[in-house]
């Protein structure tokens, strides 16, 4: 069977390369950056395959440029960028990259939570600045975590994953999904309610669900009144669940105590006041950033590619 010819937006780990290379024939986009709109659509033209990226924008326009591709393969389990119905009216395949990523993300949500928690990241410049001259017992108060409330929102894997890292902190645990989850129950000893009792009742609020018109904004004004004024919220999920303008007003008025972002509404910038904060914690998007799970991730695309090529169903199917 002749070699399919795979496009690549964005280079992967060497391990995912040399796979893709020993298959295919493959291009790939040389440059350290995202492709523009323009590169994007005369880039993928005539391609069997094409690996994405989250900031690649897969709809109608793109699809069709790309006349011919039978796999669209998302180097990410998120696929909110990509229009599955227009993918699947045109018979094409769409994958992600579950699993791998998990348990890497889940930890950055812990980090985040610490990190917001005890203000570490203030903390640190606070040194670096030269301006600890001496202990103080008011220095840096923070907010405890052992025995205390946690709330997830989405009891997928990532939710379910940070939910089970809790246990060494005796939490209290309450989630809240479509539905209740009896696999989340198990592993994590949660307790489903609705989402108002979880706004209310929880200390630390992280945020684990898709990125859907139905959780759009899911967090606002309406809901940052509901929390604790002692509240942490991490969002390790996508940035549009929060409406961060309301963010921002929820941490200037001291609506709750903290946040630890590692995604936003209009990425890679944030709102202008958040760069300003020193209750909020700002990472680039790094949640999936291990060497190992990158590497999972490229070879799962990969994988997924080579599925379709030898006619099976990819491993990773989204759009089953
Ligand atoms: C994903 O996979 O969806 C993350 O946001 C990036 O790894």
């Amino acid at each position: 069977m002749e070699k399919w010819n795979v496009y690549v937006t964005r280079m992967l780990p060497p391990a995912a390369m040399e796979f893709l290379r020993e298959h295919f024939n493959v291009e790939v986009n040389p440059e350290d950056r995202p492709l523009t709109r323009e590169e994007l659509l005369r880039n993928i033209k005539g391609r069997d395959a094409i690996i994405t990226q989250l900031v690649d924008k897969v709809d109608a326009e793109f699809l069709d440029a790309a006349k011919g591709v039978k796999i669209v393969a998302n180097y990410a389990v998120g696929y909110d960028n990509i229009d599955l119905n227009a993918a699947t009216e045109r018979g094409i395949m769409i994958s992600n990259t579950p699993d791998v990523l998990t348990n890497a993300t889940a930890e950055l949500a812990w980090a985040l939570l610490f990190a917001a928690a005890r203000r570490i990241v203030e903390a640190d410049k606070y040194f670096r600045a030269g301006k600890y001259k001496s202990w103080g017992p008011m220095l840096f108060l923070g907010q405890d975590i052992t025995g205390k409330t946690l709330g997830i929102i989405g009891a997928g894997r990532i939710g379910t994953a940070f939910a089970r890292m809790a246990k060494g902190f005796n939490m209290r645990i309450l989630y809240t999904d479509e539905k209740p989850n009896p696999r989340f129950e198990e592993q994590t000893g949660g307790e489903y309610v609705d989402k108002e009792t979880l706004l209310r009742e929880s200390d630390f609020i992280s945020l684990h669900c898709p990125l859907l018109p139905s959780t759009r904004h899911l967090i606002s004004d309406r809901e940052f009144d509901m929390m604790k004024k002692t509240a942490i919220l991490i969002n390790t999920a996508r940035g549009p669940i929060v409406d961060e303008k309301a963010l921002v007003r929820a941490l200037k008025e001291g609506k709750i105590f903290a946040a630890g972002l590692d995604v936003y509404e209009n990425e890679p910038a944030a709102e202008p006041e958040l760069y300003e904060m020193d209750n909020v914690v700002l990472l680039p998007h790094i949640g999936s950033a291990t060497t190992k799970s990158r590497n999972d991730m490229g070879i799962l695309a990969a994988s997924n590619v080579l599925d379709a090529y030898e006619g099976k169903v990819p491993r990773t199917l989204v759009n089953k």
